[in-house]
């Protein structure tokens, strides 16, 4: 019977929390939200960084050389994308750190299709809520680095998309990738003018294999 009492009184001491919390509309300003976004932002892809690394191990295991090189690839370009909000979130009051969670492998068939549905969100949902909240905001360079970042994961869900269509396919040699340091575009071909999403020198793309 205590026990219930005990946890009827928690249950009311979080609601009262959440009510307060929701009540108290300064803490959801729009500047807020951009902030709390970045931080979201920079959580998720400095764990994206840290999944593709883990995958690329386990595809490496698998015998999945060429995979492995386009989850080395894919990891620097979320590293470069974690430095960006990294930076954003820095520069209006955030801590700058990232929250990390432990990566789940499985096999690189599963974490493939994990991938795919990981990029597809940040495409479709993520980026497009992010960059409409900063532009609310009048924060015009986190929706401009939203939506380029946006266009750099469009590119991952199509590598990935293309490597979990057909698996078999891609079972051949590590690969020369190219990554874009100013936005983390990824490329099997480095481009012979300036990046297509950031507009960045040909000089700023490095290559992963
Ligand atoms: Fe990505
Ligand atoms: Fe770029």
């Amino acid at each position: 019977m205590r026990n219930a009492f005990r946890i009827a009184g928690f249950v009311a001491a979080a609601l009262l929390i959440a009510f307060v919390t929701v009540a108290r509309g300064e803490q959801n300003t729009p500047k807020q939200v951009v902030l709390d976004d970045l931080q979201k932002a920079l959580d998720n892809e400095f764990n994206a960084r840290m999944r593709y690394r883990a995958f690329a191990e386990k595809a490496i295991e698998e015998g999945y050389q060429e995979i492995a090189s386009l989850f080395h690839a894919a990891a620097r370009a979320e590293e470069v994308h974690a430095g960006l909000f990294m930076s954003l979130s820095l520069a209006r009051g955030g801590s700058g750190q990232a929250v990390t969670e432990s990566v789940d492998v499985k096999t690189t068939r599963e974490n493939l299709a994990r991938l795919v549905a990981a990029e597809k969100l940040e495409r479709d949902q993520v980026y497009p809520l992010f960059a409409e909240h900063a532009t609310a905001a009048g924060d015009k360079r986190a929706a401009d680095v939203f939506e380029m970042v946006r266009s750099a994961e469009v590119e991952h869900f199509n590598l990935c998309s293309e490597a979990a269509a057909d698996l078999e396919k891609h079972k051949g040699p590590a690969r020369t990738w190219y990554v874009c340091r100013g936005c983390g575009y990824t490329t099997p071909l480095l481009p012979a003018g300036k990046c297509p999403i950031c507009r960045g020198s040909h000089d700023d793309f490095r290559e992963v294999e």
